[in-house]
């Protein structure tokens, strides 16, 4: 069996660290925010290099939390890219906003911008890219558009900690950057979290008082917040992780390296570019390809007992929770098609150069 992701292994190999971290958070009685988190969200500051970060409950919240600090409320509509997990367009929705699903460039996956500029209305307020598995979009591009066109950017950067863009890292770019700790992420607690980062002191103040019911001091509130905090044993952890997230990146590099050069000359599959020079870092959340066949495919590495994935099989624009927005076949056709021919294979740090060729085996013999 060779699984998909495996988030046990980073708790069996650190495991007397985690246990007392553990001990020392119960036996504290701090379990919500309180000193870890502060030290996490400080240490996250320092990782980024920006000036300020708040952790909340999930990155579906970042995102939703961000938006609503930075003041993009009902009617606004908010560019979002159609291949992405559906919370990247939730987290608009959820505040009365529009999420305006925008085609992917075929060659990165990632919001193409030339089809961005299309879908632009005099009611667009932002623009939310997402660096989908681990990959930077091309953020001098994006930082003119967001310029040109006026609109407050906002970077999802939940499925990519520690990419970079020439030399800076992703979530450091926009007005905010959102990060999730789901635990199968780059870096994941033992349960949910989220974070936000911004360089605006304002707007970090701002969302402090909105994860904590919009409370300025104890039982007195300044605007309707909401419950949504990190809470004291997921920092703990994460205070742990954070120290290893570079070299876990590099195991993932390494991976999508050995992949790339096992899967090389095979008719009907398309490999992700390796990006890892001076202009981009891809931390590889996920191991992405196109492939002719792809759910015989899946099926058949399924069977021999290889955990692969698909993201995402359904475009957000075709999202029956999503149908309010009246979208059609054929309004994404570039997502519309990557929808049926990606697959994910078996990626995290800790991969054997042996699982790998043993995927990469299955996969060529099913070519063969
Ligand atoms: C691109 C993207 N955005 C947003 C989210 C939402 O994060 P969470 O699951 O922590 O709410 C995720 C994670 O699942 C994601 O992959």
């Amino acid at each position: 069996m060779i699984p998909f992701v495996d988030v046990v292994q980073q708790y069996t190999l650190y495991r007397k660290e985690f246990k007392k971290a553990f001990e020392d958070v119960c036996s504290s009685g701090m379990f919500v925010l309180g000193p870890e988190v502060q030290r996490f969200e400080k240490r996250f500051c320092a990782y980024l290099g920006v000036k300020e970060a708040v952790g909340v409950a999930s990155g579906t919240d970042a995102l939703r939390l961000a938006c609503q600090a930075l003041g993009i409320g009902p009617g606004d509509e908010v560019l979002v890219p159609a291949n992405t997990f559906i919370a990247t367009a939730l987290s608009v929705y959820d505040l009365g906003s529009i999420p305006v699903p925008v085609d992917v460039n075929p060659e990165s996956f990632l919001m193409d911008l030339t089809d961005a500029s299309s879908r632009l209305t005099g009611r667009t307020k932002a623009i939310l890219p997402v660096h989908l598995y681990g990959r930077s979009m091309d953020m001098d591009a994006v930082t003119a558009f967001s310029r040109k066109h006026n609109l407050i950017l906002i970077e999802d950067a939940c499925q990519a900690h520690g990419a970079m863009w020439e030399g800076r890292r992703v979530g450091s770019f926009g007005a905010v950057g959102c990060f999730s700790f789901y635990p199968g992420k780059n870096l994941g607690a033992f349960g949910d979290g989220g974070m936000i980062v911004t360089e605006d002191h304002s707007v970090a103040e701002k969302l402090r008082l909105l994860r904590n019911y919009g409370s300025i001091k104890k039982y007195i509130h300044e605007f309707p917040g909401t419950n949504s905090r990190l809470d004291s044993l997921q920092a703990a952890i994460l205070n742990i992780k954070i120290k290893f997230l570079d070299e876990w990146n590099k195991k993932r590099f390494y991976a999508a390296r050995r992949y790339t050069e096992k899967l090389k000359n095979i008719n009907g599959l398309h490999l992700p570019v390796l990006d890892f020079d001076n202009i981009s870092r891809h931390v590889f959340h996920l191991f992405v390809l196109t492939c002719e066949r792809r759910d015989e495919l899946l099926d058949y590495l399924t069977k021999q007992d290889i955990g692969c994935g698909v993201h995402y099989p359904v475009p957000i624009h075709l999202h029956r929770a999503f149908t309010s927005l009246g979208y059609k076949k054929g309004s994404c056709p570039v997502a519309e098609q990557l929808s049926e021919k990606i697959i994910s294979l078996p990626m995290f740090p800790e991969i054997t150069d042996k699982q790998i060729d043993t995927v990469a085996g299955a996969v060529r013999r099913f070519y063969d």
